[in-house]
């Protein structure tokens, strides 16, 4: 039994009571296009939208604001310049502590966003263009997200650890012809070779890129390609640069993200929708005070830099912070002397950060002052309530509210979370549906449960946050999200709801697993390990794992005559890290002579998870396997490791 835990006394609900919540949620589902159209007024529009969502599941087209024009650059900055022109925008915490720490002001990143967006002109990027940014976690990397915005050109973000074979399979599949970058990254002490990165995928046949604008960052020595490489410096200017103005739903980025099958797909999300659900979520469920200093832990290559490091917190005028650097360098008290010295007020993390400082001990924690902290946020994977018990009474010191966010890249921004000071938080529990938002649970055949139950989480009415489509491929966007529950919107995950309506995610229900917060495909693992020349099979699942949530478990069988040496394991975990990047990284190899499967050829992954898991009493009929010897087998090889 897990009790309420009451709401901290110190946080005064100030942007939504209780009763408030109730009766805005009310309205949202009642009449979602009067509301939206609301909350809508948030933007500034060139021409305010009368329509609000048109949206059909069954054929799948979405849209919201459809007559409404704006441009969301404008909205982040050049809105803000006449009464917040002196406040500050963005503070930048550089990866080394003595590193110099650089702020910006909203009227100072009007002008760097100005200078980006010339040179990106000058380029040649123009509306619509695709622009891959692959970058450090530093100003520049959302300055150049911005100036993509003004320009109306589509950002594509590639999180800066990825390899180049994975960069350059993303530049490819969107057709970017620009690519923005930094001489080199650093991340806990290490040199990060970003732009050698883009050289080396620059050289795959299929990428066809015209202009590459490097950032100088670290100063380490790097090639310029004549031609198609340029400095900023060479390539920026003041002279001014209007924002475009955009059509509701105009594309405004693409953003990869790992699914069940295939080859990670470019989700992709418009300018309207988008820009009212980010800077909505943001307002409720951060309660953001004027003056205050917020800090999303995030990189800008995932889903939550971009709405809760860049668009959210700027179209609330907020102060944002953005961290080049890693939890535990150089020791792990790291986030907390950020917190100290930048007087952060809201903190937003992962669980697997969390997970990964409590084990280090408390007085890590207790030997920093944490006084400004009035709200800690959660992202990313099921907290454990240990993790999330830590969170509260040691960070938090008992006064923080913490609210647990669950949404996806596909949702644009939160969509299930308690909200500070309006509501009774439990620990593991993300909450209540954020305004508007209608889940469903469901069996696997499809049979909506109702009450207190357990079943796979759907999403039965379109929100303006919501994914409009797979860049280039509107049938795989159908099948993916669409097809499993017909007309309902299908998360991927597992999820309970409890007696007072709390929804309690369970973790995914598909082929994706969440290593350390980072959503991982296992299909790519296993592409990624086929490709090495004495692999002969690979079936990869999740497994649970004390830090990062879930570990990456590979089964492989070997050509005929290969041993399963601990050097080829070591090449193996190298060999994917090279093709995918180093969050790929393998945990678990476990070499066998077979894969179980169907007499019809079908791997039986649940065998295989359950193994993983160390859960051999429950693997269910094994009898209709080709070989059932194997599970024995397999089970041996588990034990033996
Ligand atoms: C998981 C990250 C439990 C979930 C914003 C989802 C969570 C996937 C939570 C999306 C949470 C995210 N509690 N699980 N608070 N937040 N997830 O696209 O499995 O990188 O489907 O978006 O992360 O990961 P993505």
């Amino acid at each position: 039994m897990i009790h309420a835990v009451e709401r901290p006394e110190a946080h005064t609900p100030t942007h939504c009571t209780p009763e408030q919540y109730a009766a805005m949620y009310r309205a949202s589902v009642d009449t979602p296009d009067a509301f939206w159209l609301d909350q809508a007024r948030r933007l500034d529009w060139v021409k305010a939208p009368t329509i609000g969502g048109q949206w059909s599941y069954d054929p799948v087209a979405i849209a919201w604001f459809a007559d409404g024009q704006l441009n969301l650059c404008h909205n982040a900055v050049d809105r803000h310049l006449p009464t917040h022109a002196d406040t500050t925008a963005l503070i930048f915490e550089p990866d080394d502590p003595a590193g110099e720490s650089r702020s910006l002001t909203y009227g100072q990143l009007h002008a760097e966003v100005v200078r980006m967006a010339n040179a990106l002109k000058s380029l040649g990027v123009t509306r619509g263009e695709r622009v891959t940014i692959y970058m450090p976690m530093i100003l520049e990397g959302v300055v150049a997200m911005l100036a993509c915005a003004r320009l109306g050109a589509v950002h594509s973000v590639v999180f800066g650890g990825f390899s180049p074979e994975a960069l350059a399979g993303r530049i490819e599949d969107c057709g970017s012809r620009f690519v923005v970058t930094a001489d080199e990254g650093l991340r806990g002490g290490k040199h990060i070779p970003l732009k050698a990165n883009v050289d080396a995928a620059l050289a795959h046949p299929g990428t066809d890129v015209a202009g590459v604008l490097v950032i100088p960052h670290t100063g380490g020595d790097i090639a310029m390609q004549e031609g198609r490489d340029h400095w900023l410096a060479d390539l920026a200017s003041d002279a001014d640069c209007p924002c475009e103005v955009m059509n509701a739903e105009d594309p405004l980025f693409i953003l990869y993200t790992s699914g069940s099958t295939g080859k990670p797909k470019g989700v992709l999300h418009t300018t309207g929708g988008y820009g009212v659900w980010t800077a909505t979520t943001f307002h409720y469920i951060f309660d953001y005070q004027p003056g205050e200093v917020f800090w999303c832990t995030a990189d800008i290559g995932w889903v939550t830099g971009h709405s809760y490091v860049v668009y959210g917190p700027l179209m609330n005028a907020a102060t944002a912070v953005v961290f080049e650097g890693v939890p535990n360098y150089p020791d792990h008290g790291r986030f907390w002397d950020v917190v100290d010295k930048h007087g952060v007020n809201i903190i937003y993390t992962a669980p697997t950060a969390i997970r990964a400082l409590m084990r280090e001990g408390d007085a890590h924690v207790t030997s920093r002052s944490r006084a400004s902290l009035r709200l800690l946020g959660s992202v990313g994977e099921p907290i454990n309530p240990e993790a999330w018990r830590w969170y509260f009474d040691v960070v938090g010191e008992g006064r923080c509210p913490i609210i647990d966010t669950w949404w996806q890249t596909e949702t644009g921004g939160c969509m299930i979370t308690t909200l500070p000071g309006a509501h009774d938080m439990k620990p593991g529990s993300a909450g209540l549906p954020f305004f508007g938002i209608r889940p469903q649970l469901v069996d696997n055949e499809g049979a909506v449960l109702e009450g207190a139950t357990e079943g796979n989480l759907t999403i039965t009415h379109s929100w303006p946050g919501q994914a409009r489509t797979i860049y280039g491929d509107h049938d795989r966007f159908g099948q993916t999200y669409f097809s499993t529950y017909t007309g309902k919107y299908f998360t991927g995950d597992g999820c309970k709801r409890d007696e007072d309506g709390y929804y309690w995610i369970t973790g995914r229900v598909d082929d994706v697993i969440n290593v350390s917060g980072h959503r991982m495909g296992t299909a790519e693992v296993e592409s990624a390990l086929v490709l090495h020349a004495r692999v002969a099979e690979a079936a990869v699942v999740g497994y649970p794992h004390d830090i990062k949530g879930q570990g990456i478990y590979c089964y492989v069988t070997l050509n005929a005559g290969e041993e399963g040496t601990d050097a080829l394991l070591a090449e193996l975990k190298a060999h994917v890290r090279k093709e995918i990047g180093p969050i790929a990284t393998p945990d678990v190899i476990h070499f066998t002579d077979g894969l179980p499967k169907t007499r019809s050829g079908k791997i039986m992954r649940r065998i295989l998870r359950k193994i993983a898991e160390n859960d051999f009493g429950s693997l269910g009929d094994t009898s209709t396997l080709a070989d059932p010897g194997l599970v024995d087998r397999l089970i041996d090889g588990r034990q033996n490791r």
